[in-house]
């Protein structure tokens, strides 16, 4: 397994910073190696800065947009005007503001009957952009999916004690909702495609995380405990940037 790279951030401000100049440098080695950056997005508030900072920010501009695929990890099933969308929240920050072409924009599907549907449509779409089976293992490589973590450890929509959390012959699944709010349904990416991204970025801010931040990077809590602990990369790069109130319980800032 990857060992994490640890990255401690003054306060959310500077990690939002740190964020978006790794998106960015990111972006630049993708493309120059493989013609393409495929980023995948997470909800939830901490990413939204950095978001920001990539669409009004110079670093943005910096980024070939023409070349960038960006996709979701997860989603709430409703609509993508809902303030509870993910989606909505990467368009009101980023997308609206940068020159990614619509069709390089891959929402989950939420205008279905239900979750279920959505997450089958995702993983057809996923197949399609890589010319590859859907669900055919191993799955294809994001270059990068960011992630953030709960305050009951999950990440994505992967939640503890979930059936999502044992899903391997699927890319996407629907997910019930998690013990905190809001309580809507969920499409979520599986851990097998999760742990084949070429750099998981995760970003955590605030006290509340702190213990189970230790407890994931220095302690081996079981994947049903808090779900973020299953991501475990075989190749590729973990990255954990938090905040000093999220990284204060770390014995070790190795
Ligand atoms: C979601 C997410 C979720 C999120 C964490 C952390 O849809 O809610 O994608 O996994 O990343 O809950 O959220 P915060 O950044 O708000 O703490």
């Amino acid at each position: 397994m990857v060992r994490p790279e640890l990255r401690i951030c003054r306060d959310a401000e500077e990690l939002a910073g740190r964020a978006a100049e790794i998106i960015a440098a990111a972006a630049r080695n993708s493309i120059a190696e493989r013609g393409r950056f495929t980023l995948v997005l997470s909800g939830g508030s901490t990413p939204q800065k950095t978001y920001s900072l990539l669409g009004t920010g110079d670093i943005g501009t910096a980024i070939d947009w023409r070349s960038t695929f960006l996709f979701l990890g997860d989603e709430r099933f409703v609509s993508v005007d809902d303030p509870a969308s993910n989606f909505g929240m990467a368009r009101r920050s980023l997308i609206d503001h940068v020159a990614v072409p619509p069709s390089n924009v891959f929402p989950m599907p939420t205008d279905g009957p239900d979750a279920a549907d959505g997450a089958r449509r995702y993983g057809e779409t996923i197949g399609r952009f890589f010319h590859v089976a859907t669900d055919s293992l191993p799955p294809p490589c994001f270059d990068l999916v960011q992630l953030g973590l709960g305050d009951d450890g999950h990440t994505a929509s992967l939640f503890p004690g979930n059936p999502s959390l044992s899903v391997t012959d699927r890319w996407v699944t629907a997910s019930p909702p998690g013990r905190l709010p809001p309580s809507l349904d969920r499409i979520t990416m599986t851990f097998p495609i999760l742990n084949r991204a070429r750099l998981v970025l995760f970003l955590v801010t605030g006290e509340k995380k702190a213990a189970i931040v230790r407890e994931i990077l220095e302690g081996q809590p079981a994947v049903e405990k808090y779900p973020a602990a299953g991501i475990r990369l075989t190749e590729g790069k973990v990255t954990w940037l938090l905040d000093e109130a999220a990284a204060r319980l770390l014995t070790s800032r190795a």
